[in-house]
């Protein structure tokens, strides 16, 4: 076991992190008040190739692999998590669902804008009645012969404003339960398809989230992903790669957030030292790296496994279990660190306390990790 990383892939973090540092710091706390979407430096990331990390060059992408994905997802999340679910869904569930399941044509039209960042997508499945219950989802998409007919509503998509491609999961013969689900490309400016208000939200406030509003909306044939009946095993293969997006979100949350508050506690004095000679602050942050530690094995082994064709249901949903409530635990005790410091926005880490919790609810929740879990280790 090798746990050397190449060249290769220590260039990629180091431009993630340069570009972390200069494009997307300042300004973050701003971003973060207002609700700004980072649309100047997402055309950024596009552009330095960090949209399509994955996927291969003929279709406008980075040709790497994922470990070096996780690298950077890291790197940018640290900084600003907001940014990272912007370049996580373009990346994991929209680029690596196309690029895996969508036909020729549909890549050369879809794809390649996407991966090379002209456009981003997004990738909708939640709706108001069917979160974790997926299956349960009520959104149609009728086969009219050379057109499907959409309608229903998805909630809570990430991109949901900015997007330019959607993927959409839909029932097209609800009496067969999750065998008669469908994905779909759906295009911006479809008729018949409306973009409900941005949601006001407790953390990643810079990214975009929306409700969706299909009615009576065409859908081509030709925009159908795979054979009939393919979109929920789609949505699950897909959503077991973005797990992996997101445990290196929170990774990056609970990394930010553990190095501001070891550079505080070095800096900070009280009853006469600095508060890391008091032991009770050491052992916080002696937790703090050995959690972190891990969490990055789990999610550079999910990436290995993935890059070797392996199935990663298992090794996917335990890095994001044990990633996100490391980023919750650690942001709330690197607030507890700088003490006053850590409850106003200018110190950034009660922003990352707010962005962690995102990391246990979404790309199904850590009760919904655990089902994956525990059914793939009981087969
Ligand atoms: N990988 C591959 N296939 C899977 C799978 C997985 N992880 N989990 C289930 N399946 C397959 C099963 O094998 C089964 O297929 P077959 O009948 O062909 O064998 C089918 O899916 C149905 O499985 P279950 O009977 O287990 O279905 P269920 O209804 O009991 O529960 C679930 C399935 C795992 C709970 C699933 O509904 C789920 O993952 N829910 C969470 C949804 C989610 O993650 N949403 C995220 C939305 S995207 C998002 O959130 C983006 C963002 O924020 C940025
Ligand atoms: P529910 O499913 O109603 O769950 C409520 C609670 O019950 C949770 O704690 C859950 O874990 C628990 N629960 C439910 N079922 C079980 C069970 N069987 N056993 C134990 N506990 C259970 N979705 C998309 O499709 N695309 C996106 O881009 C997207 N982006 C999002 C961005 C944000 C900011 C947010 C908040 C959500 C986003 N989602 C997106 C939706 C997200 O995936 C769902 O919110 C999530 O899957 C949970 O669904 P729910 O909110 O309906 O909660």
């Amino acid at each position: 076991m090798d746990f050397k990383l190449t060249e290769e892939q220590l260039m990629i973090q180091q431009a993630a992190r340069d570009f972390a540092q200069t494009e997307l710091l300042p300004g973050v706390i701003e971003r973060d008040e207002k609700q700004i979407f980072p649309a100047e430096q997402v055309k950024k990331l596009g552009e330095l190739g960090f949209l399509g990390m994955m996927v291969d060059p003929q279709y406008g992408g980075s040709g790497l692999d994922s470990v070096s994905y996780v690298l950077a997802m890291e790197e940018i999340a640290k900084v600003d998590a907001s940014a990272a679910v912007v370049m996580s869904v373009n990346n994991s569930l929209v680029c690596a669902g196309l690029e895996k399941y969508a036909n020729e044509e549909q890549k050369q039209k879809y794809l390649k804008p996407l991966a090379s960042g002209e456009v981003i997508g997004a990738f909708c499945l939640s709706e108001p009645e069917a979160g974790s219950d997926a299956t349960s989802q009520k959104t149609t998409a009728i086969d009219m012969g050379d057109y499907y007919l959409l309608n229903g509503t998805k909630n809570w998509i990430t991109n949901g404003g900015t997007a330019s491609y959607y993927i959409v999961i839909a029932h097209t013969h609800p009496e067969k339960k999750h065998k008669g689900i469908n994905a779909f490309i759906v295009e911006k400016g479809w008729e018949g398809f409306e973009i409900g208000l941005k949601e006001q939200k407790m953390g990643i406030r810079g990214s975009d989230t929306h409700s969706l509003m299909f009615t009576d909306v065409k859908v081509p044939k030709a925009n159908r992903i795979g054979e009939d009946g393919f979109g929920f095993t789609f949505a699950m293969n897909v959503l077991n790669g973005g797990r992996i997006g997101i445990a290196s979100q929170a990774l990056g949350i609970a990394q930010g957030a553990y190095e501001l508050a070891l550079k505080y506690a070095k800096e900070r004095k009280a009853f006469g030292t600095e508060i890391i000679n008091h032991q009770a602050i050491a052992f916080k942050l002696a937790d703090m790296a050995t959690h972190i530690s891990a969490a990055r094995m789990l999610c550079f082994k999910a990436a290995a496994e993935k890059d070797a064709g392996q199935d990663i249901s298992i090794s996917g949903a335990m890095a994001k279990l044990y990633a996100s409530q490391t980023a919750m635990d650690t942001t709330v005790e690197a607030v507890q660190i700088h003490g006053g410091n850590g409850y106003v926005k200018e110190y950034h880490v009660e922003r990352m306390m707010r962005d962690a919790k995102i990391t246990q609810i979404y790309e199904g929740t850590s009760e919904i990790q655990k089902i994956v879990i525990s059914r793939g280790i009981s087969k």
